[in-house]
């Protein structure tokens, strides 16, 4: 959740790590620290808030080729200067930074102060400085004093290290913690996002659990825990510069939604055959025949990645006939699922290093399932751990609210139920209607898009409510409770998602002059529900925004607000109904006079559990 960057090279560290830093500041934000060595002096400085108020306490003139940097999303103990990475050993020779959590520190912690460490932060990083030290004192190296001390540790971490005893090199180690190793002429980086070191190579190693880099002047080896040197390929990075760039929106936010057609055309391209009615997905081709075999789906994702699987569970079980249960990662392995082989388990994740997800990848392997993956990030852990998946190729997504991501997951969904549909009972003509439609997309959320001036009075108006309801049947189920976490996340305006059809067993309680409701009611086949459903809030004076259908003959007394999406298939729905949310919870943001992209608490990718 946090982000960490390192440097080994010729060039001056800091910029480096600096640039690294703005670039993984979307993974956490409110703290920030670098280190950079010079001969044996390590230098240090951090900084409460954002990388910017980092960059004003920085001095110029710093010559160092080596460092390493952090920006923090606290676990244990307050983001102050002390808890700040990077952390050190009381004799400042050793510096750590650290992405992850230490289960076990404390343990740890009793043990090094009865050998005379004094610790200054509340964090469990610290342990690390103070256990690598404590080894070197035994004589070994920087390498084997690394080892040593990660195998007593007990928890998740993406770490880099540098000792002043050993300027040669610095190294880094990762289990459950995203880590890359960035190779360039003469010089290395470490990060824990390849969006931190892609502007100075796309030249990439993966590193997995339990792997150790040691990066140097001679270049760089990987070895294991236990010692045995590791083979690893270069993986050559496709990536885009410009894509992590705002290309001037105001926010990232605003760009990811306003790329949402292009993110349609992407996820979809050379994927759809409309003549046969079939989706072609190349990444499930060495598991088609095994998919064919399955009964029963399960799905598992976290916040929006869980929401665009409910509308899965809508598409398949309704369009491919496969029971399907969509179940959020955190709860996944505590539930102690009941897995066979003939059931394939998706995991839908942007990041694909949410650990809450990545853990119920695991435990469905353990259990003999299908594991397949819908991922954003190219080569992260998810994807790399899954039998087989498909890519979203929505691009990288900085914003913490997820946009263009949980619109492509829906997209892919509907991929994927014509693949698995078709492979059963789905007629041609079905598959046909629904390819075609899937096609028109583009077309019709950039008709939503052009609607953001008025959907931003709407947000002007609604900016001061400190509640709020979204309803939605049946496809738009989900997009309600999609809507709500949009606004709650990035306005703090609490707001809940329900099943329309709930309304009357509590939440109707709540309803009052002027209290907010948005209704989701496109003309599907819950229409006439829905639209009762909203004469219910009417009577007791809620203040109603209805999303319908364009062409649908609205009684304006029933509305204070109606937003109009164009026709699409039923099961399509979900992906055009959720753009209009977006938009105004990005405004509603905006006159509240709040940073959409960096909400407070939270971090783009939650990288613990
Ligand atoms: O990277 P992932 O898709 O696995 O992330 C899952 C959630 O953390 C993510 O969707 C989160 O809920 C977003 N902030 C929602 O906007």
């Amino acid at each position: 959740m946090c982000g960490i960057v390192g440097y080994f090279g010729k060039k001056e560290a800091q910029p480096v790590l600096m640039e690294g830093l703005r670039r993984l500041e979307y993974r956490g934000y409110d703290s920030a620290g670098i280190a950079t060595m010079e001969g044996d002096v390590i230098r240090i400085t951090r900084s409460v808030g954002k990388v910017s108020e980092l960059a004003a306490l920085i001095k110029e003139g710093d010559q160092s080729n080596v460092g390493i940097a952090h920006t923090r999303w606290a676990t244990h103990g307050k983001p102050t200067e002390s808890n700040a990475h990077p952390h050190r050993s009381n004799d400042g020779k050793v510096a750590v930074v650290h992405n992850g959590i230490i289960e076990n520190y404390k343990e740890l912690k009793e043990m090094l102060q009865r050998s005379g460490a004094t610790f200054v932060s509340e964090t469990d990083t610290e342990v690390i400085a103070h256990l690598i030290r404590h080894e070197l004192s035994s004589g070994i190296n920087l390498v084997d004093a690394t080892r040593t001390a990660l195998v007593q540790l007990k928890g998740t971490y993406g770490i880099i290290v540098m000792s002043s005893e050993y300027p040669d090199y610095i190294v880094a180690a990762r289990m459950g913690s995203p880590l890359i190793l960035g190779v360039g002429d003469n010089e290395h980086y470490i990060a824990s996002d390849a969006s931190a070191i892609l502007r100075y190579t796309r030249q990439m190693v993966y590193l997995d659990d339990g792997e150790i880099a040691v990066v140097g002047r001679g270049g760089f080896d990987i070895r294991t825990l236990g010692n045995k040197m590791v083979e690893k390929e270069i993986e050559l990075i496709d990536a885009a510069e410009a894509e992590i760039q705002k290309m001037g929106y105001p926010h990232f936010m605003m760009k990811e939604m306003m790329e949402q057609p292009d993110v349609l055309l992407n996820s979809t391209r050379g994927r759809l055959d409309v003549e046969n009615g079939m989706a072609i997905l190349g990444g499930l081709r060495d598991v088609a025949d095994r998919l064919r075999d399955i009964e029963r789906v399960i799905i598992v994702g976290c916040g929006s990645a869980y929401y665009a699987g409910l509308v899965g569970e809508y598409m398949l079980e309704e369009y491919a006939g496969i029971p399907v249960e969509v179940e959020l990662g955190s709860e996944f392995r505590y539930r102690k699922p009941i897995i066979s082989k003939n059931t394939v388990v998706i995991a839908i994740s942007q990041s694909g290093e949410t650990a809450d997800t990545l853990a119920a990848v695991r435990e469905a392997k353990e259990k003999g399932a299908l594991t397949l993956g819908i991922v954003n990030a190219v080569g992260s852990t998810i994807a790399r751990e899954t039998d087989a998946g498909v890519y979203n190729h929505a691009g990288p997504e900085i914003g913490v609210a997820s946009t263009k991501a949980f619109v492509s997951q829906m997209t892919v969904l509907a991929l994927f139920t014509l693949f698995l549909g078709r492979q059963r009972s789905m007629s041609l003509v079905t598959g046909q209607r629904i390819a075609k439609e899937i096609l028109e997309l583009p077309d019709k959320v950039k008709e939503i898009l052009i609607q953001q001036d008025k959907i931003g009075d709407i947000g002007l108006r609604y900016k001061d409510v400190a509640h709020a309801y979204f309803l939605g049947r049946k496809y738009c189920n989900p997009i309600a409770m999609e809507g709500a976490l949009k606004l709650k996340e990035i306005s703090y305006i609490h707001a809940e998602g329900y099943a329309a059809g709930e309304m009357k067993h509590g939440p109707i309680a709540l309803i009052e002059d002027g209290f907010p409701v948005i209704v989701l009611a496109p003309k599907d086949s819950v229409y006439d529900k829905s639209m009762s459903n909203l004469e219910e809030i009417r009577a007791r004076g809620g203040r109603v925004i209805m999303v319908t259908t364009e062409g649908c003959e609205i009684d304006r007394n029933l509305v204070d607000d109606v937003i109009f999406i164009p026709k699409t298939l039923e099961m399509l729905t979900p992906i055009l109904a959720v753009i209009p949310l977006q938009l105004l919870a990005y405004f509603v943001t905006i006159e509240k006079g709040l940073d959409p992209d960096m909400p407070r608490n939270l971090a783009k990718s939650v990288t613990v559990e």
